[in-house]
């Protein structure tokens, strides 16, 4: 197939490219406000915790179930989204979560007691957790190979802008009496954006053909490329449709898918191992622990906020043109040195001589995740897999996202009480290094490739029936 054969692109061809697809961009942007849910309501809670333990006197153990109860339910939602993503759809998937999730906003924001507030914010979770799976698959299946890298990671730079807009929720509101009822409440309005676009976007090209819909992926598919063969490109999906046949969770685990689930999990779970979270949701307390007063750290936090979206921009706008492996690698490396610099800041007490040395690291830090870890996880995984068992495999990796952020971010104050704080960056920072090795051995490059190349090329058995195939009588 040499369709798509042409060089990936620089960065003007990537914005010249997909400016001339608005049709893409748009529901690709609709999609994304998934992430926007993602990165709103895992980034308020950390302002907000501190006016709710007062409010609905919620003792340490109720704190910790109100932040985590979030990633909890996500770990479940994004199993159950990522299985009615192929039963139901997509977009349905997606707008079944939105009206989830405003029910669980209001809920939130209305809770009288603690319990009732740790419920609202499992129920949010399994929304979050459903639209993680499903946003990437959803844009990649829409979006031309060229700049799938960027569109998809329109989902990534949403996270980061509510993670941002959390931030500046919870600064306005901190004065306001019963403010994080507001806080907690607002994210409904995005959600409710998401339900009503999902109702004027299309199904994916990809899940039409699997029903065999063939028709209507035609006109589908015509709106979002432009120059290219369509109806080569539905042969295409067509052909790898025609060779599955009936899966399962179990199959997962076939031999010839297992290489891929391995570098699925294995993102997940390094996304999170190397400690991004404890930085998104502790970067105040780790402020503080430099010598500043709370209300300045909180102010001096929006400036790892704010990077982390300018950053994300810089990684769509490069990861057609770098490629995914690339910027994965010098990422982790960059965030590495970070690690390293905070750990040394804090075991050689660099609080008095230096204390801007912890920001810097900070900034260092996000700004590296955000070009590379950040957005490629996401991406990955809904480029790697067969169309078969897309949907399901997607769901196992971000259930394994979803669970090692749930430890990483639970257990980050109990580890510090425990070893310290400079022993606890150096465990990142190595666990950052053993990420990078497994990087350079396992992950493959997927720019500028359809789906179904990647499929061809990184999973050839899963395309075909388990038993061999028999040609069917004329
Ligand atoms: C990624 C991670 C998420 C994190 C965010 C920070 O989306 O999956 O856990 O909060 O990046 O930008």
């Amino acid at each position: 197939m040499t369709r798509h054969s042409s060089q990936g692109g620089d960065v003007p061809g990537y914005v010249r490219e997909a400016s001339r697809n608005p049709f893409v961009l748009k529901i690709s942007m609709l999609a994304a406000l998934g992430g926007l849910l993602f990165g709103y309501d895992t980034g308020v809670i950390s302002g907000a915790l501190l006016y709710i333990k007062d409010d609905l006197d919620a003792g340490s153990l109720a704190q910790s179930w109100i932040v985590a109860g979030l990633l909890a339910g996500a770990v479940v939602g994004a199993l159950a989204g990522g299985r009615l993503a192929d039963l139901i759809s997509r977009r349905w998937t997606l707008l079944i979560a939105g009206i989830i999730y405003v029910a669980g906003a209001l809920a939130a924001a209305l809770a009288q007691t603690s319990g009732q507030l740790v419920t609202a914010r499992v129920v949010l979770g399994l929304a979050v957790g459903a639209a993680s799976a499903v946003v990437p698959l959803y844009i990649a299946e829409h979006t031309p190979p060229r700049i799938r890298g960027g569109t998809v990671s329109y989902n990534q730079l949403m996270i980061t802008i509510g993670i941002l807009v959390a931030y500046l929720v919870n600064f306005a509101l901190r004065n306001v009496d019963g403010g994080w009822r507001w806080m907690l409440g607002l994210g409904a309005t995005p959600g409710v954006v998401l339900v009503f676009s999902m109702l004027f976007v299309p199904y994916s090209p990809r899940w039409l053909m699997q029903r065999g819909r063939r028709a209507e992926a035609r006109r589908v598919l015509a709106r979002t490329r432009r120059g290219e063969d369509v109806d080569a490109e539905l042969d295409e999906i067509e052909s790898v449709v025609a060779q599955e046949h009936r899966t399962g969770f179990r199959d997962l685990l076939r031999p010839g898918l297992r290489p891929m689930l391995v570098v699925g999990i294995g993102l997940a779970v390094i996304q999170q191992v190397v400690g991004v979270n404890t930085v998104v949701y502790f970067s105040p307390t780790i402020l503080t622990y430099t010598g500043l007063e709370a209300s300045d750290a909180i102010a001096q936090a929006l400036t790892v906020g704010i990077t982390n979206v300018v950053f994300t921009v810089v990684a769509v706008l490069l990861l057609d043109r770098v490629g995914r492996r690339t910027l994965l690698i010098i990422g982790t490396a960059g965030l590495t040195v970070a690690l390293a610099l905070l750990a040394a800041f804090f075991g050689l007490g660099w609080q008095d001589s230096a204390p801007w040395v912890a920001l810097v690291a900070l900034l260092v830090y996000i700004a590296a995740f955000a070009i590379g870890l950040g957005p490629v996880f996401w991406l990955m995984i809904s480029e790697i897999f067969p169309l078969a068992v897309r949907g399901r495999a997607i769901a196992v990796c971000s259930l394994f996202n979803w669970a090692a952020n749930f430890l990483v971010s639970y257990y980050f104050l109990q580890l510090i009480d425990a070893i310290g704080r400079a022993s606890t960056f150096w465990l990142y920072a190595g666990l950052s290094v053993l990420g990078i090795v497994f990087f350079i051995a396992k992950v493959p490059e997927t720019r500028n490739r359809t789906l179904e190349e990647i499929e061809r090329d990184l999973a050839p058995s899963t395309a075909r029936p388990a038993t061999p195939h028999k040609p069917r009588p004329a």
